[in-house]
């Protein structure tokens, strides 16, 4: 897709369409206004019949409005005015792209930018409302985000479903074209990492496998010179002692890697902040096999792995000046002669050893030797990013990633990060009175605490592996992909992160 940033009059645009908002009761924003002035009230009057009120949703084509040089209007609904804030102008502006993907417009030309958007309280004074710079970005990576679609392993029917190739984006001032086009760079980089991790998850389970993701990771670092990636295979892991990581592999025939990329923008001797990401490229849960309903979605528990890669390349085309490291444990989980047996014990690279009781609960596993390898970087801040538990879901739906941290001031950034992203994340506890449910007579902890708050134990074991840092935990398996008739990735958290991370550029 194709962005640019232009300021002139409405009615002087030539082009295939013009995209301005309508708010409840009729009433018409600035944009709308001047064209209806210009076409002596051919809106006020089209309005009047009640064809379109106004309602987030709604949406209204006309074609050859008099006066105007384009050859279509595309009236948007946006809700009544006062109560316009970040996320239903998320929404509006994807049902503004989700209507031109119906039409047969090659551009579009876009004043939603002007609309006044509420910012949350807590932002302060003088912050009252969204700036510029946010509507802009949020625009492009809303429309990356409706224009993806995934159909490389479609024979028939692969054409882009949509003749959309080029968005203007209008704003109010000529002054506003500097801060636009920073807009459409910073956008349009979260939109391509948002596509990798889509992308990556998508992919079936036979072709995104470990060593495929390795070989993505490679490609990454061949195309940013910014960013380093090295590859540890089984014989290396077992050298560093990561017994806990290889007791998930043993049973597949897909040899585990372990992918460190290490992007540089910041000074040398500056501490980075690390990003930990699950990369388990099919879960069968093992020899605790899972049943068989929807099982196919297990494809997509590599999902922390893709968005850990989705955003070093984000961060790595934004060129941010700090430094960053994705690390990703990927591994394959099946039942197999050599898979592990539950009861069987396994020690950590930490030292630490693990009774397995349920070889599904194999996330934790390959993440804890990660976090321990992880040290190794020294980071300022250690995030690890997980599919991880089922009972996340049940708690907070699609809606929210799961956070949980050893650290508030983190935990707040993080949160702050994904309201700002509209990629929210909600925190749980981690108090001690939960540790105890991870207690196992034989070994120093077990892979499972029982069925209650199985959100909150699987990140009380991670925390065993993570003393020495700032630390949290995202778990993204509600948030990571949709079921049902829109199936697909959605490349979540990547915006979050990348927030986190531009925050960091800001303060420090
Ligand atoms: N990858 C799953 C978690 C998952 C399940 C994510 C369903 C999204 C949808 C993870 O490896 C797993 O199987 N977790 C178990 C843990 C349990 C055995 C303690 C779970 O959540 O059931
Ligand atoms: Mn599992
Ligand atoms: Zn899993």
């Amino acid at each position: 897709m194709n962005f640019t940033i232009k300021s002139g009059n409405p009615e002087k645009q030539r082009a295939a369409c013009v995209v301005v908002g309508i708010f409840e009761s009729n009433h018409l924003s600035i944009t709308a206004k001047s064209i209806d002035t210009a076409s002596k009230k051919y809106l006020t009057n089209i309005l009047k019949r009640g064809d379109i009120t106004g309602k987030i949703g709604q949406s209204l084509l006309l074609h050859k409005v008099p006066g105007t040089s384009s050859s279509r209007l595309l009236l948007v609904g946006c809700g009544k005015e006062k109560e316009l804030d970040g996320g239903r102008y998320r929404k509006i502006v994807t049902n503004a792209i989700n209507k031109l993907k119906l039409t047969s417009a090659t551009e579009a030309v876009s004043y939603l930018a002007e609309l006044n958007v509420k910012a949350p309280n807590k932002e302060g004074p003088g912050k009252e409302s969204k700036d510029d710079y946010w509507k802009l970005k949020q625009f492009v990576e809303i429309s990356q985000n409706a224009l993806y679609e995934f159909n490389q392993f479609k024979t028939r029917n692969k054409r882009p479903k949509s003749k959309l190739r080029k968005l203007i984006l209008m704003v109010s001032d000529r002054k506003l074209v500097a801060t636009g086009e920073r807009a459409i760079k910073d956008g349009c980089a979260i939109g391509n990492g948002v596509s990798l991790a889509r992308d990556l998850a998508n992919l079936p389970p036979n072709i995104c496998t470990p060593s495929y993701l390795a070989e993505q990771a490679k490609k990454l670092g061949k195309s940013q010179k910014s960013v380093k990636v090295t590859v540890l295979d089984e014989a290396a892991m077992e050298k560093l002692g990561m017994g806990s990581l290889l007791s998930v592999s043993q049973g597949s025939r897909q040899p585990a890697k372990l992918i460190s990329m290490e992007y540089k923008g910041g000074k040398k001797d500056e501490k980075p902040f690390v990003l930990v990401g699950k990369g388990v490229t099919f879960d069968t849960g093992g020899i605790s096999i899972k049943p068989s309903a929807a099982m196919d979605e297990m494809k997509y528990d590599m999902c922390g792995a893709a968005s850990v890669i989705g955003t070093i390349k984000a961060v790595s085309e934004m060129g941010l000046p700090i430094n960053v490291v994705g690390v990703v444990p990927t591994v394959e989980n099946m039942p197999d002669g050599e898979a592990t047996r539950p009861g069987d014990i396994y020690t950590s690279m930490s030292g630490q050893t693990i009774e397995v009781l349920n070889t599904d609960a194999e996330g934790r596993l390959i993440l804890c030797d990660a976090l321990t390898f992880s040290e190794k970087f020294n980071p300022a801040t250690i995030i690890d990013i997980a599919t991880l538990t089922g009972a996340c879901v049940i708690a907070l739906g699609k809606h929210a990633s799961g956070l949980l941290s050893n650290n508030d001031a983190l935990a707040k950034d993080i949160l702050d990060a994904g309201e700002a992203a509209g990629d929210r994340a909600w925190q749980l506890p981690l108090w001690d009175e939960y540790q105890h449910q991870i207690d196992s007579p034989f070994a120093d902890m077990a892979n499972i605490g029982g069925r209650e708050a199985g959100t909150i134990t699987a990140a009380c074991f991670l925390s065993r592996f993570t003393k020495k840092f700032k630390w949290a935990h995202v778990d993204i398996a509600g948030t990571a992909w949709l079921s049902g008739k829109n199936k697909g990735a959605t490349g979540r958290p990547v915006p979050m992160l990348v927030q986190y991370l531009i925050d960091r550029c800001e303060q420090d």
